[in-house]
């Protein structure tokens, strides 16, 4: 066990940090879409102790986070021209894209796959930490399986005595992890995990925009998991997660006829509550504060003691389609319609 440092957003702390990695640390990270575990992308003994500190399996590979568009020719090849032209609109920002790696970066990052998913993050003490760093691989800091973290408590109450330290940047601005895309060719971009970066978005730039199966649908049997994380239960707190799909009448009826001994319901903002009988958390009105909040609220219901929750799923478009695909993972993609 080693003590976890709290650090916060200074220059010396932010510096303190990437001497940390630089050595082959892990440091708790910020970034605008969830807090990561951040390791020396190109160090293969530090980026170990990433999936050692989650408990990841090694063939889950990292995303590597870069400063600077330049970074990307060397980390990856064969880069088609549509990448560019992602990055030059949604770069820095929410957005990961799939490419053939370089051996530069160890199979370790990689988890043994010939491909690196590559983000440029926004979040200033983010970009600072890189800059003086070089690439930093860091998935969701979460330990595997459980919610993934928006601030540095939700880091430090999963990684305290597993890592070095963790750079408090304040509360992660999206709530929902990058938007993963790979490339079927040139004008061809696929959606490996929906994010803040939507496919509407994407639409506007590219010819074609595919959502890949397993984003709605469970891993059919057979296929081989386009990107690793589709195989793994994801998202989950202590409680059994429910999806119950309707109108606000009928979700009421079912909730208040199905309850345990410590049930709670996720609802939205302007749900009228009278009408159920039942102990309750919002997470907001619309999609994007519903995308904000949908990891601290699982948090939040596991301090509870929820053993059952009841949610109201958020819209299937937009940045709702992210936040329903980790709903739909936390809840083993079962749907009860009503
Ligand atoms: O917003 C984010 O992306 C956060 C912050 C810290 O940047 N990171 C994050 O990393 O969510 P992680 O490891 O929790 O999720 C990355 C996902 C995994 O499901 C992984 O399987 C997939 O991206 N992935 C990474 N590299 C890949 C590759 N080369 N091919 C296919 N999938 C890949
Ligand atoms: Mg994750």
């Amino acid at each position: 066990m080693e003590n976890t440092v709290l650090l916060y957003d200074s220059a010396e702390d932010i510096l303190t940090a990437s001497k940390l990695i630089r050595k082959g640390n892990v440091v708790g990270i910020p970034t605008e879409t969830v807090y990561g575990l951040g390791a020396d992308a190109l160090n293969p003994e530090a980026v170990k102790k990433i999936f050692k500190a989650k408990g990841r399996p090694a063939d889950n590979p990292l995303i590597v986070h870069i400063y600077k568009i330049e970074e990307a020719d060397k980390l990856g090849h064969d880069i088609p021209n549509i990448f560019y032209r992602l990055a030059a609109i949604f770069w820095p920002g929410p957005l990961t894209m799939i490419v053939p790696k370089n051996d530069i970066i160890p199979a370790e990052t990689s988890g043994g796959l010939d491909t690196v998913g590559i983000r440029m993050p926004s979040h200033r003490v983010m970009r600072e930490l890189i800059r003086l760093t070089g690439p930093i691989a860091a998935p969701s800091a979460n330990r595997s399986g459980y919610p993934s973290p928006t601030s540095a408590a939700h880091v430090m109450n999963d990684m305290n005595g597993k890592i070095s330290a963790v750079i408090d940047g304040g509360e992660s601005r999206f709530g929902v992890e990058s938007t993963v895309i790979s490339f079927d060719d040139e004008n061809t971009v696929r959606i490996l995990r929906p994010g803040s970066v939507t496919s509407e978005m994407l639409m506007e730039h590219a010819d074609n925009v595919i959502i890949d199966d397993a984003i709605l649908n469970d891993i059919a049997e057979g296929r081989e998991a386009p990107s690793p994380g589709m195989k793994y239960k994801h998202y989950s707190p202590q409680a059994d997660v429910k999806i119950i799909d309707g109108d606000f009448e009928n979700f009421c009826i079912y909730v208040n006829n199905n309850q345990g001994i410590n049930t709670f319901c996720l609802l939205f903002d302007d749900d009228d509550t009278n009408k159920i009988n039942c102990r309750y958390v919002t997470y907001g009105s619309d999609s994007s504060q519903q995308a904000h909040n949908f990891f601290a609220k699982l948090r939040e219901l596991d301090s509870l003691n929820a053993d059952r929750i009841f949610v109201r799923p958020p819209q299937k478009d937009g940045v709702g389609l992210a936040v329903y695909n980790r709903l739909l993972r936390a809840a083993g993609f079962e749907v009860i319609r009503v």
